[in-house]
């Protein structure tokens, strides 16, 4: 069975489009799937195969161009929350390429990999940074900076999150529209935020591994603020961060796009359950998840690099 992730990004998100690295990390929840021998190609999700005229259909096919697969019955099963802004489409994309690959038993690199998935995602997304497949494939924690990849990050310690859907997404496109149309008109003022941002990330990451949870979250939550000045947030999203910060979170901030979308909070000592009792209790959808070292992979070339110890 080929698995991958879901993804949140951590702390950089919008900041990354200027060129400042983003810390995101895989889900324990995601996408399962498996390829078996048929008379066609055939794709299904839960037992139910995916219409023909779709997208899904479409990035399918051409994944399935490019691994030059026989025909084969892909069954995918998805146990995350689908368009929140977790990269669940990403994460199929991920799934049903590795399934292919390992029916046909080839063994590529993970660049090789996320080169064919994107592919996958650009049915749906045009134009990807690569940052949600990157994450859907390696798990654990990574940065990424557009335009030089991934690197896999060494946690200090065992991350415990929770995460909370704070109302329907937004376009991505349209909310990196709205911060360019800030950045124009409040030029100054938004590199001095976009500055602030890239010290934070750097510090961030000397905390993952340094295992320096408290100092983590305080970054999370000024990362919150920043995002907040760009016009990102919503009351929801808002009341989210707040009621974790309540239930002994040490973080909260939403998570990708905003204007909508997941909100993540870094649980305290207490664990992430008082965290989701006061979101259920307001009402919000949510689960929580660990982050761990993913597996150490194949060294990947060029894009995908390991930190060194
Ligand atoms: O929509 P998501 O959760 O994949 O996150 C988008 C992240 C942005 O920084 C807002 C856009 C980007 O291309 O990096």
């Amino acid at each position: 069975m080929a698995r991958a992730f879901g993804k949140v990004i951590l702390n950089g998100e919008h900041a990354v489009v200027y060129g400042v690295p983003a810390l995101a990390c895989g889900l324990q929840r995601g996408v399962s799937a498996l390829a078996t021998r048929s008379e066609s190609a055939e794709l299904l999700f839960d037992g139910k195969a995916v219409e023909a005229e779709s997208d899904t259909k479409r990035a399918f096919d051409a994944v399935r161009s490019l691994v030059g697969s026989g025909a084969y019955r892909v069954d995918v099963s998805v146990d995350m929350p689908c368009g929140v802004g977790l990269g669940a489409s990403a994460a199929i994309g991920v799934a049903v390429t590795r399934a292919l690959l390992d029916a046909e038993g080839a063994r590529p690199s993970s660049a090789e990999l996320l080169e064919i998935v994107s592919h996958w995602e650009r049915v749906f997304h045009g134009n990807p940074s690569g940052v949600d497949a990157a994450t859907a494939a390696l798990g654990g924690c990574v940065r990424f900076v557009k335009g030089q990849g991934v690197t896999r990050l060494r946690l200090g310690s065992r991350l415990q999150l929770a995460i909370a859907v704070a109302g329907p997404p937004s376009s991505t496109l349209e909310m990196v529209s709205q911060v360019r149309a800030f950045r124009e008109r409040n030029r100054e003022q938004f590199e001095r935020s976009l500055e602030a941002i890239r010290t934070l990330v750097q510090n961030a990451e000397l905390c993952l591994e340094a295992g320096d949870l408290s100092g983590f979250g305080r970054l999370m939550d000024y990362n919150q603020m920043l995002l907040s000045a760009w016009f990102l947030s919503t009351p929801a999203i808002e009341d989210c961060c707040r009621l974790a910060r309540e239930a002994g979170a040490l973080g909260a901030k939403l998570t990708g796009a905003g204007g909508g979308g997941c909100v993540v909070a870094l649980a305290g000592e207490d664990g992430p359950e008082p965290i989701l009792r006061a979101w259920t209790a307001a009402g919000f959808q949510c689960f929580e998840s660990d982050v761990v070292d993913s597996q150490p992979g194949p060294a990947p070339a060029g894009q995908l690099t390991e930190q060194s110890p």
